[in-house]
């Protein structure tokens, strides 16, 4: 079975983008690959260093939302990268043969250093994040990495790095590819892309009132003033997210009489936020259950590592061999 590696930094409860955009994709893997799913909690050191009191809670926030969105830790392996010291290891192998220019040239790092005001970034590790990230997929010999576009400069970057290893001291990683599977950016109640930084989400723990109040505030068609006004459900965030989750011809009906001023715009927010409850009613189940018992949440992160540990413990075995800095 091919292998497919992935991870997600611990910023705490996930969001319907997330899920969307990334999770449920894992959880559909997971019948088809050999998966390892895993929380980038050192990551989030690299640009968050100074305040690290939320990891550990946030850690356990995101993998209750793992479980919840079905993600089986029988059907994949689900870690925690710092209980996997390897990491670390390869991460400085892989460091040694990255050069500077291409870890400057990454746009990720760029773009932040030039957007993150906040923060300082001027770090060793932030400038390495993507070399970390290299060491997490080729702990694992991953051959595809589903993640969003966003991060395609890193799984090539991996690709780079792998390739020059491979040079120096033989064929041991194999080089992963990017599995894009980003079929939409959800957008979030203020009209921009769903994201926690814009504190525009819905999350997956959200109560259904809470769910109404949030999709209340959505942004609907802007010319239609009047209730009796025609309506535009092109150019409106709520139909267009209502078609999302509902099937076609229930949006097509909904549209017809939103066109013709048959419904309102607070008729098509309760579908919408009817819709949503619904469509979330079974990752709320296991939500409601896996909050209660935090406790198994724990020992699912834990079991996971000692798996991904002993995989681990294989691979850097051949890396020692083969960079011949083995002594038994
Ligand atoms: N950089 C990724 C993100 O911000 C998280 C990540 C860390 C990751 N290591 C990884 C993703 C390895 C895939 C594979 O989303």
């Amino acid at each position: 079975m091919k292998r497919i590696v992935s991870g997600m930094r611990p910023t705490g409860k996930l969001h319907l983008g997330n899920y969307e955009g990334a999770l449920k994709n894992w959880v559909k893997l997971q019948d088809g690959y050999e998966c390892f799913y895993f929380i980038a909690d050192w990551h989030a050191l690299t640009s968050d260093y100074a305040d690290t009191a939320n990891i550990k809670e946030n850690t356990m926030a995101v993998v209750t939302d793992f479980l919840a969105a079905g993600l089986d830790p029988n059907r994949c392996t689900i870690f925690l990268q710092s209980l996997v010291p390897e990491h670390a290891e390869l991460h400085i192998y892989f460091s040694a043969v990255t050069p500077l220019g291409w870890l400057e040239r990454v746009p990720t790092y760029k773009e932040q250093r030039e957007n993150i005001t906040d923060r300082d970034l001027g770090n060793y590790a932030f400038l390495g994040y993507p070399v970390l990230q290299a060491a997490d997929i080729s702990m694992y010999r991953a051959d595809y990495v589903p993640v969003g576009k966003d991060q395609a400069a890193h799984v090539e970057l991996t690709r780079e790095i792998v390739r020059r290893f491979n040079n120096f001291y033989g064929e041991v990683f194999p080089e992963p590819d990017a599995l894009h599977t980003e079929v939409l950016t959800l957008v979030g109640t203020d009209g921009r892309k769903m994201s926690k930084s814009y504190n525009n989400t819905i999350e997956l723990s959200d109560s259904p009132e809470m769910i109404r109040a949030k999709v209340r505030q959505m942004i609907t068609d802007r010319t239609r003033i009047k209730r009796t006004d025609p309506g535009h459900p092109e150019d409106c965030d709520v139909c267009k997210v209502h078609r999302l989750f509902v099937p076609p011809a229930v949006a097509d009906k909904f549209d017809g009489e939103c066109r013709n001023a048959l419904i309102g715009c607070v008729d098509r927010k309760n579908a919408l936020a009817d819709a949503l409850i619904e469509y979330l009613a079974p990752i709320t189940k296991r939500l409601n259950y896996y909050r209660d018992h935090q406790d198994e949440v724990r020992s699912v992160i834990l079991e996971g590592s000692r798996r991904a540990r002993e995989e681990a413990g294989r691979v850097m075995a051949d890396v020692r061999r083969a960079m011949r800095i083995d002594w038994y």
